[in-house]
């Protein structure tokens, strides 16, 4: 059947597209504040360290009658040497003037609050420092001088400290991105589990299978469900109306028709006059094509109906294809005609539905008949063939006229073959149809010795 559903991006990939978007925008936020944190707890620890040990120098400054001196603590330089294998620098001065210590070591620009430590980075000699300031008063020869320490650390244990805390936070991203994306897999395949089934519950279902949905159906789903089982039982009720239509149209067009063909037939009987007989022949003719295009329009819908309404069974053809023909015997008869039931395996099964098979079988019998004259043969048969069960009906008689089936086979399509012949064109459209129905194909050829051949193919029931 030809896909008229248009198809979008599946619901399952949508939703794992949203949730990975979302893992990813979360493993970058976490990984981004945990460095944010790590980076500003290094700072500050080190930044404190830096601190103390420059007010500790400051505290050992001392005053005097001729200057500031300073015993610089032990201490302090080991309380910076504990964070690893950086640089340290130290400069006091006086105003600007550098009592001892580096003194390119550049000076706050910010004014300092007395021990309150003040931090700034800076370049020493293409170092990059941390360095923290502050002032005291120290008096010498009486008068209060402010006196400003300042110690400087190269950052490079600071940098070691914050590498390896990027890599962890790197690490705990990818972490729980990973477990993001298991959790989506797991999410996306059951938001739509109920959705898959539900698909799947009214896939299995036979196309004849009409009943409304009955499964829970998750609230969301509700509408659309609701739909679907309203949708089929509009459906069945139609389908139901369609197929008494036909069984009752069949019923009042050929009971009239049959009673109108039986009373001219009186009439023919009746009269003497040759001009009144002529008329009533062509009455009885007219009568027979109605009724045969009524039979055929009818047994057409019936079979366009059935292709849709499948009802599949085991079919043994052998004992079909006997039934039929039987059945046909008495009409091959009246017209002269042999027909025989060639001999065949009696293991020839396929699934099908009986009444469309039937209804090509006959309309193929029909035709073999109503095309070969007297003492003609018609031959029924079945044999299986690569797959497929092939129903064929030869005859001996007029042949196509070199027609193809393609034109035989469409609606109302007669030949130039059919001289009187009555009939309405739509048998081997009946035919053509109940094949494609079946998953099989229809062909129909002449015969090199004269006469046609036609032959049904029905796949072979899989064992
Ligand atoms: N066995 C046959 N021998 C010769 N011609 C055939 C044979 N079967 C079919 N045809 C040709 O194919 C045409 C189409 O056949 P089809 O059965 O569809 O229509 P029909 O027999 O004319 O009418 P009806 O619908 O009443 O069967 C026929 O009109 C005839 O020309
Ligand atoms: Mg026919």
């Amino acid at each position: 059947m030809k896909r008229v559903v248009n198809q979008s991006i599946s619901i399952r990939r949508r939703l794992l597209l949203q949730l990975l978007f979302v893992a990813i925008l979360l493993s970058g936020l976490l990984y981004l504040s945990v460095r944010t944190v790590a980076d500003s707890a290094v700072e500050r620890t080190q930044d404190s360290i830096l601190g103390a040990a420059t007010i500790a120098i400051a505290e050992e400054l001392r005053g005097g009658e001729e200057g500031v001196a300073v015993d610089i603590p032990y201490t302090a330089f080991s309380m910076l040497g504990s964070i690893g294998q950086d640089r340290v620098f130290y400069r006091i001065t006086i105003g600007d003037e550098t009592v001892t210590g580096y003194d390119e070591l550049a000076l706050p620009t910010e004014p300092l609050n007395g021990l309150t430590p003040l931090f700034y980075d800076d370049a020493y000699r293409g170092l990059l420092v941390r360095a923290a300031a502050v002032e005291r008063s120290v008096l010498v020869n009486g008068k209060a001088l402010p006196v400003r320490v300042i110690v400087a650390q190269t950052r490079t244990s600071q940098q070691t400290i914050v590498a390896s805390l990027a890599e962890r936070a790197a690490l705990l991203g990818i972490g729980f991105f990973v477990i993001a994306v298991g959790l989506s897999l797991l999410t996306a395949r059951l938001v739509v589990k109920p959705v898959s089934s539900l698909v799947e519950a009214v896939g299995r279902r036979g196309p004849q299978d009409l009943r409304p949905v009955q499964r829970p159906v998750p609230r969301e789903l509700v509408p659309l469900v609701t739909a679907l089982n309203g949708f089929m039982s509009r459906l069945s009720v139609a389908l139901s109306r369609t197929e008494t239509f036909i069984a009752e149209a069949a019923h009042h067009i050929r009971t009239p028709l049959a009673t109108l063909r039986a009373q001219a037939e009186i009439a023919l009987r009746q009269t003497e006059n040759e001009e009144a007989r002529q008329t009533i022949r062509s009455m009885i003719r007219s009568v027979d094509t109605s009724a045969r295009s009524a039979g055929q329009m009818l047994e057409h819908a019936a079979v366009v109906f059935r292709s849709d309404q499948r009802s599949d069974e085991q079919i043994d053809l052998s004992l079909l294809v006997e039934d039929i023909t039987e059945s046909y015997e008495p009409s091959a008869e009246m017209k002269g005609v042999r027909l025989v039931c060639l001999p065949h395996a009696h293991d020839i099964t396929v699934d099908a539905d009986r009444i469309l098979l039937e209804a090509a079988l006959r309309n193929l019998i029909d035709n073999a008949i109503k095309y070969t004259p007297k003492d003609g043969l018609v031959e029924v048969s079945v044999i299986s063939a690569e797959g497929f069960a092939r129903l064929e009906v030869k005859d001996s008689g007029r042949g196509l006229f070199g027609a193809q089936a393609a034109q035989l086979t469409g609606r109302f399509q007669r030949g130039a073959n059919v001289e009187d012949v009555v009939g309405s064109g739509l048998g081997l459209t009946i035919v053509k149809e109940v094949a494609r129905s079946l998953n099989g194909r229809f062909e129909i050829v002449e015969r090199e010795e004269g006469g046609t051949c036609a032959a049904l193919y029905v796949p072979l029931r899989s064992r």
